[in-house]
Order: C-alpha cells, then structure tokens, then sequence
C-alpha cells in the first residue's frame, strides 16, 4: 500500500446499516470532519459467520478506506470489532506504516460500564458472533474485574430490523424471548449493553420488554464522545483528518436498495455509491 501524508475523512465501517446508528451520532459531535461511511451489505449480515470471513471481510473493507485516503476508520459494529479488530491491529496496520489507525465500538463502551451500573451485574445483547468471541467479558474485566456479565445471542433481531419487520408482531415474540433468557441468567441484572449497532432500531420494543429500573444501553453518543476524546489526545492522528464537513456513502450493495434502508437508520435521506469488491 502507498503511505499517503495527506489528510483524508474518517471511515466509518460497518457490516451494513447498524453503523449509521453510530456515525448519525459522530457526525452530530464532530460536525467538522469529512466522513466514508463504507457498507458491506452485500456481504452482511457477519453476525452469523466464522472468525476467518468476518476478519477477511472487514480488512478487505479497511484496505479500501485506506485506498480512499482515511488514516483512521472506526469498525461502526460489534462484530468486526469483536472479531477483526484486534487482528488488524496487532498484525494487519505494521505493514501499512504509522499514520493509520482503526479504532472499534466495543472498547469506548466496556469502558463506561462501572458508571452505568449499581449492582455489578450487566448484561449484553448482541450478534451470535460478538457472543461468542466473549470481547465484552474480556474488556469489561479488564477495567472492572468486580462486574459479573451476562451475555445473550439475539440472532433473529439483525435480521427482523434488516427487514423492516421490527415494529411487527413477529418481533414482540424474539425481543421477549431473548430478553427473558438474559434476565433469567441473573435477577441482579441492572444495566444492558445493546451491543450492535443495529438495535438501537427496536429500542423501543426492548425498552418495553425490560423492567424499568433497568438501563439501556446504546452506543452511538458513548463512540462519539469517545471519538472526539480520541482526536484531542492524539494530535497527529486528527491532523491526518480533513476537515470540510463532508460526508459520502458506499455500499457493496445497489445503492437505491441502500438508500432506502439507510435513511431509517441514519435519520436522513442518504445518497450512496456503489462499491464494487
Ligand atoms: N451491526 C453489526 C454489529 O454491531 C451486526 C450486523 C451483522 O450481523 O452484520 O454487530
């Protein structure tokens, strides 16, 4: 890869729309930098696919940002995070010099946790895949040993809500059942992580299924406040961002089907350009 010096926009990369739920939020708290949200749509969901695809898909991804002139690319969702990240970043980034970084969603939340719960004992909901990896555990741990976590696999809830069927019915039925599996791991349970992207969709739906004594947790506003901590304390990083204002959209997927989906998540109507891998 050619070293590039010359500032470029942040990518923000995700399986496909969750990570809108997250940029929506950057682009509100750091209004002033250039954006690549990238989509791999095509390709998603990576909920429900091994270590190896979900790690070559999402440095595959990476590389592109990097070719579009990004230093720095922020893994808009769970999976990646929980399954690529640390890869890339111990392996993949030496070889493509010091001025590139890519950063995940699963650090900037574990690190809240102590502030969101009173009983030590959380609960995470999330895609088969970041589930299994057990990042959450892991990183949760790692700055708050005392905190007992729960985890639990939602693998119908990426697609309901890539289906437009989160307000149905249909979705009443998985958002009680999972929520019930969780809560009956642990009576003590007083702040869940909705960790992917993507939920922040059915978050009212969840809201209703959950006692109300306990917090919901989404992380578009925890990244963004994150992010922009990030930039002021790593200066020759943010001096490798551009700063237009900017944002543009690709899709791995035709982006008239993208553009459709992507203004529910992102709040505004979205123009996006194909990508072809
Ligand atoms: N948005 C992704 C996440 O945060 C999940 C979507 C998928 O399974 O591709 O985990």
């Amino acid at each position: 890869m050619t070293i590039n010096s010359l500032p470029g926009p942040i990518g923000i990369f995700d399986s496909g729309y969750g990570g809108l739920t997250v940029f929506k939020e950057i682009a509100v708290k750091l209004p002033q930098y250039d954006y690549i949200y990238f989509g791999d749509n095509a390709r998603s969901p990576y909920g429900i696919r091994s270590f190896e695809t979900i790690y070559k898909y999402t440095l595959e991804c990476v590389r592109h940002l990097f070719g579009m002139g990004c230093h720095l690319v922020i893994l808009a969702c769970n999976t990646a995070s929980a399954k690529a990240l640390r890869t890339i970043q111990q392996h993949d980034l030496i070889a493509c010099g010091p001025a590139y970084r890519v950063l995940g969603v699963i650090r900037p939340t574990t690190e809240m946790v102590g502030k969101l719960t009173r009983s030590g004992h959380v609960g995470i909901m999330a895609t088969p895949g970041t589930v299994q990896s057990e990042s959450y555990v892991v990183e949760i741990h790692r700055f708050f040993p005392e905190v007992q976590v729960f985890q639990e696999a939602c693998p119908m809830w990426v697609p309901l809500i890539e289906n437009r069927e989160q307000d149905s019915p249909g979705a009443d039925y998985f958002v009680e059942k999972y929520v019930e599996e969780l809560l009956r791991q642990s009576d003590r349970i007083d702040a869940i992580i909705l960790g992917c992207t993507h939920y922040p969709l059915m978050l009212e739906k969840i809201r209703k299924a959950v006692p109300a004594h306990i917090r919901l947790i989404s992380q578009g506003t925890i990244v963004a406040e994150r992010l922009a901590d990030y930039l002021l304390r790593h200066p020759e990083i943010e001096s490798l961002c551009s700063k237009t204002g900017h944002s543009v959209f690709f899709t791995t997927e035709t982006p008239e089907v993208f553009d459709a989906k992507a203004r529910i998540f992102y709040g505004k109507e979205v123009r996006s350009t194909h990508f072809e891998l």
